[in-house]
């Protein structure tokens, strides 16, 4: 479709902690360069949201801040979460809100592996494994329902609720199966059935009804067989759509069967376009490594070029693709600078 192709975007760059602001740092410097040789540029505007920001003011994720965001074209996000935060603050404050009030109904997650990348499985073949996952991402096990009572005593009751809508289910398989048709025209839905049959036949019905509406094949795998094949038998998954704690859990198999967290990006996805679009590597703050310069950037600039393919410059979220493959075919560098350096010289040397 030759719709209109901005020729500049405002993108929010929101670091966060640990190795967040070193690997994004390095994904901005190859998004500069791939938009100077595209045509088009990209006006970062930084946010300073994270444990650092909470710790310093109690604000997690401020009304004036969000109603920033929103008018972004974009959100490069880098990584949240300090050991000095306990847990489940800012993830639910930051990360789940954010995907929940932008309407991020889709998390995507590509899985691919790539030449040099040492990976756990030594008899798969490249071919083998490249996949992407589609994760519900604002409902399931992540919408908060739920409770406790009796907090305290013998009889303290913790429960955690499933929700899953007829629209929220629909959307996401909606656009898994459009990906699907636009790949190999195969989707697997992936869900555990024979034991969540309230949600899974409400997922397998909607998959059947949205595989046949885009006519795609669709076949079904339960989660704990959908683990075994992956390391097994990737061969079999293109697109894989599936509910958000599915989504989560396999997308680290997928992320480990690639070369490791440091290789795996996400986009959280809003496909209707009423808000910007959350891109962020899946791997965390990794505290341990923070500042020692040997971050691995490839999951933020992969993340970029998932967002620039989002904004409609699939040539220059190509280069970025490229660029990370070529690197690692050459063997990945050990440290951040390197990896930078790696990567600015392939993307001059253009392919
Ligand atoms: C991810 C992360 C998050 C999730 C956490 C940090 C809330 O693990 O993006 O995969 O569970 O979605
Ligand atoms: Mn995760």
């Amino acid at each position: 479709m030759a719709g209109h192709v901005a020729s500049s975007y405002a993108v929010a760059h929101v670091p966060g902690d640990g190795v967040g602001p070193e690997v994004t740092e390095v994904a901005r410097t190859c998004v500069d360069a791939v938009a100077a040789r595209r045509g088009f540029a990209v006006r970062w505007r930084p946010y300073e949201l994270g444990a650092k920001h909470y710790l310093a003011t109690g604000e997690i994720l401020p009304d004036a801040a969000l109603a920033e965001l929103r008018q972004a074209d974009a959100v490069l996000l880098g990584a949240v979460g300090s050991p000095d935060v306990p847990p489940g603050v800012l993830e639910r404050g930051l990360l789940l809100r954010l995907r929940a009030e932008l309407d991020l109904y889709v998390n995507l997650r590509p899985s691919k592996l790539r030449a040099g990348v040492p990976n756990a499985v030594s008899s798969m073949k490249l071919s083998d494994l490249d996949l992407v996952i589609v994760r519900e991402n604002t409902e399931g096990l992540y919408a908060g329902a739920g409770g406790t009572v009796h907090r305290g005593t013998e009889f303290e009751t913790a429960t955690e609720e499933s929700l899953n809508t007829y629209a929220g289910v629909r959307r996401c398989v909606r656009y898994a199966a459009e990906l699907a048709a636009s790949r190999s025209g195969r989707l697997t839905l992936v869900h555990k059935t024979n034991v969540l049959g309230h949600a899974g036949r409400l997922w397998q019905r909607v998959s059947a009804e949205v595989a046949a509406e885009q006519g795609v094949q669709l076949s079904y795998a339960h989660v704990d067989a959908a683990c075994l094949w992956l390391v097994d038998d990737p061969a079999r998954f293109d697109v894989i759509v599936t509910d958000n704690l599915f989504g989560d859990i396999l997308s680290d198999l997928g992320a480990a069967l690639t070369g490791g967290l440091g290789l795996a990006p996400s986009g959280n996805l809003n496909p209707d376009r009423s808000g910007p679009s959350v891109f962020e590597p899946v791997h965390g703050s990794a505290p341990d490594i923070a500042g020692t310069g040997r971050a691995n950037p490839a999951g933020a600039v992969l993340s970029a070029g998932l967002m620039l393919a989002h904004l409609g410059q699939p040539e220059a979220a190509a280069d970025l693709d490229t660029a990370v493959s070529a690197v690692l075919a050459a063997g990945a560098p050990a440290s951040t600078g390197e990896w930078e350096k790696a990567l600015l010289d392939s993307l001059e040397g253009g392919s």
